[in-house]
């Protein structure tokens, strides 16, 4: 990697991807507090150039092309290019899920956020993420994605959703898309689970800390030049598609 990394990572005021900003920024690097609210986003990059990371505000809706377009031109205005694009921001869309019952409004929901929101920003960022020695994009999956996982006997994948889980199977095969595209760039395209993790988005339910969900993409955003791409990756390795 470059000396000086500069980093955007998507739904940064809270959760995993706060503590995604808070690491990348121990190592250093400047990075962009992407976040939607005005207030909870200045909150987040005060508490962490208090902790002393180089951050600052990012106004990121996934889902706006125009605020897209906008986070793009203050990143190369203000930091003068990109590194690392941590797609971090991500909903459930509501309860239940059930595909005998769901409501469309929510799988279009999570989808939309989850899936076209990571098209959205990526495709905003690549001009600049070209621009960079050591390309990395991260994407925040989930095992939950996993159809292996969902088809294994046992194995412990969330509840039945129709939604939240098949958005991130579809951000799987949509990543795997990207790396075959890019094959021939310095770009790594990976996505990352971070674990069962105590967040908003899970009524704090999960049994890791936000902090511990954030390595796999800390990982993955420092990933060495002959890394891997393409691939879907935790804290034990690869996670089976
Ligand atoms: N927690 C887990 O157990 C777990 C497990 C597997 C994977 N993950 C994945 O890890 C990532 C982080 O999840 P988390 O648990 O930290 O969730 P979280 O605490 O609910 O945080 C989600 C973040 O995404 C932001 N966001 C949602 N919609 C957005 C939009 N349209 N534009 C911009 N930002 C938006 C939220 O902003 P607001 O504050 O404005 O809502 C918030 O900052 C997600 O991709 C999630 O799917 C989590």
């Amino acid at each position: 990697m470059t000396e000086r990394t500069i980093a955007l990572v998507t739904g940064a005021n809270k959760g995993i991807g706060y503590e995604i900003a808070a690491g990348l920024g121990a190592l250093g690097w400047k990075v962009g507090v992407g976040a939607r609210d005005r207030e909870r986003r200045e909150t987040a990059v005060e508490k962490l150039r208090a902790g002393g990371v180089d951050a600052f505000g990012v106004p990121l809706d996934v889902n706006d092309d125009a605020s897209v377009a906008a986070a793009a031109e203050l990143i190369a205005e203000y930091a003068g290019g990109l590194d690392v694009l941590v797609n971090n921001a991500a909903i459930t869309g509501g309860m239940p899920q059930t595909p005998t019952t769901v409501d469309p409004a929510i799988v279009r929901a999570a989808v939309e956020t989850n899936v076209i929101g990571v098209l959205r920003v990526t495709n905003a960022m690549l001009p600049m993420l070209r621009g960079s020695a050591s390309p990395r994009i991260v994407n925040m999956s989930s095992s939950v994605g996993s159809l292996t996982l969902q088809t294994t006997p046992g194995a412990e994948v969330g509840p039945i959703s129709a939604a939240y889980s098949a958005s991130k199977t579809f951000l799987n095969a949509v990543t795997v898309q990207y790396a075959k595209e890019l094959r021939d760039t310095d770009i790594l395209i990976n996505c990352g689970c971070p674990g069962y993790t105590a967040t908003d988005l899970n009524g704090f339910q999960g049994v890791r800390t936000p902090q511990q969900g954030a390595a796999i993409a800390i990982h993955l955003a420092t990933l060495p030049d002959d890394g891997p791409t393409g691939g879907f990756f935790d804290d034990s390795g690869a996670v089976p598609w």
